[in-house]
């Protein structure tokens, strides 16, 4: 059932608890935490806007960072609110935390159009365990409750869920911010009757992460290009040598069951026919987490099936991205989810950024609507300098992909049904 939205909502007065998604990469630099991409600040402009134009007396709420209920001095949203106020041209108030006397004090005395932003919710354990005492508090302070937060909607935490029940208890509205819904229109609707050909890139580690995805869109798609590491594992399903590539043997079962699946529907399921392979090599350190640090050595193309016994694979070949380009090319609908090989190092990058290149030819030249479904891929986009050229990237990574599983997400359940 359609859910409201923030423009169904009557604000004026009212406080409007606004649960967004600021969990935006930091990184310390001279001593003070830093934000490296406002993207997901920026996305939420749009309501924020409106809401201010309707008078309304605005509470953000976020999560930053996995502090584990603590208090994390690193995961401060403080520097957020800073970041905020310049974007969206006045002031932000920030409160040292998010549930408290003074935080009502503070959310009572606002005025019309004024902001204030809450500490990071996860600094308390109530928010991930969605207790319902934490979230009767937070909710103290609201008339209404709008989640424009798609990225944090996968978790049925206290703001993302509890809180709007809490609302709803009292006759408040719970709504989508335009986020939200842009985010549930082009990965959900616009993908139920899509244009075709409909092609869909997957990339990524592991068929696992990727599995209920695959087998939902083989549902939809008529063409799946595969990358990325999970794609040597449908080569072991297949029979061939996967050198020391990252495979999952378990998974083999499910990888041979999709291959089936595509094969009854019809539907082509291309796999990488050339990769740029490289051969790990121990440098006895280990990385903060322990674990042992490999060096890729000796780059080069591998023209064959078969991966040998010393290599790794890294990345699809020029062979493979030119097909693969080609179809997308012809695609009326084009999903993407997932890089096609380890593009952060720029030797194995170039797959990658070829299908970038290719999805934005198709959206740009041929009118195809193409979607890109957050995480990874976003960033290879974004570092080929292609971001603004396509339909629309989203905000989520987990939501995103648990979103294109078909799960119903907890942060979108809790909202209001249009009557
Ligand atoms: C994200 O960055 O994907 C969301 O903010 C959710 O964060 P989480 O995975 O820590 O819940």
């Amino acid at each position: 059932m359609a859910k409201l939205t923030v423009r169904d909502l009557s604000v004026r007065g009212k406080r409007v608890f606004v649960r967004v998604d600021y969990n935006v990469p930091m990184a310390e630099k001279d001593g003070q935490m830093v934000i490296n991409d406002s993207t997901r600040i920026k996305e939420t402009l749009p309501t924020l806007r409106l809401l201010i134009e309707g008078g309304a007396r605005i509470i953000l709420a976020a999560h930053l960072g996995r502090p584990d209920g603590k208090k994390e001095s690193s995961m401060s949203l403080r520097p957020v609110a800073a970041k905020l106020a310049d974007m969206i041209g006045r002031p932000v108030a920030f409160a040292d935390d998010c549930v408290g006397d003074r935080v009502e004090k503070t959310a009572g005395a606002l005025k019309d159009g004024d902001i204030l932003l809450l500490e990071n919710t996860r600094f308390h354990a109530g928010e991930e365990g969605n207790d319902s005492a934490f979230a009767a508090q937070l909710g103290k302070i609201a008339d209404l409750y709008v989640n424009d937060a798609f990225g944090a909607a996968h978790r049925a935490h206290a703001s993302t869920a509890g809180v709007a029940q809490v609302v709803a208890a009292r006759g408040g509205l719970c709504a989508a911010g335009l986020l939200m819904e842009r985010e549930l229109k082009f990965l959900g609707d616009e993908l139920e009757s899509p244009a075709r050909p409909f092609v869909v890139i997957l990339g990524g580690a592991k068929v696992s992460d990727k599995i209920q995805v695959i087998d939902r869109l083989l549902e939809k798609a008529d063409m799946i290009l595969v990358g990325g590491a999970m794609a040597y594992t449908f080569r072991l399903v297949q029979g061939y040598k996967t050198g020391k590539s990252l495979v999952e043997p378990d998974a083999t079962p499910v990888a041979a069951r999709a291959l089936a699946k595509a094969a009854d529907r019809g539907v082509r399921f291309l796999l990488p026919s050339d990769n740029i392979i490289a051969t790990p090599v121990n440098t006895g350190k280990l990385n903060k987490k322990g674990k042992p640090v490999f060096e890729f050595q000796n780059a080069r193309l591998n023209d064959s099936l078969d991966i040998p016994d010393d290599a790794e694979g890294f990345d699809i070949g020029p062979s493979t991205a030119r097909r693969y380009s080609e179809v997308i090319r012809s695609a009326k609908t084009i999903l993407w989810n997932g890089p096609m090989g380890m593009f952060e190092d720029a030797r194995f990058a170039e797959g990658t950024h070829e299908v970038a290149k290719a999805v934005v030819e198709a959206t740009q030249n041929s009118g195809a609507k193409s979607i890109i479904g957050g995480g990874d891929s976003v960033k290879a986009l974004n570092q080929a300098g292609l971001g603004d050229k396509v339909t629309f990237m989203s905000t989520g990574g987990g939501a995103s992909l648990e979103f294109l599983e078909g799960a119903v997400l907890p942060g979108v359940a809790a909202l209001s049904d249009k009557k």
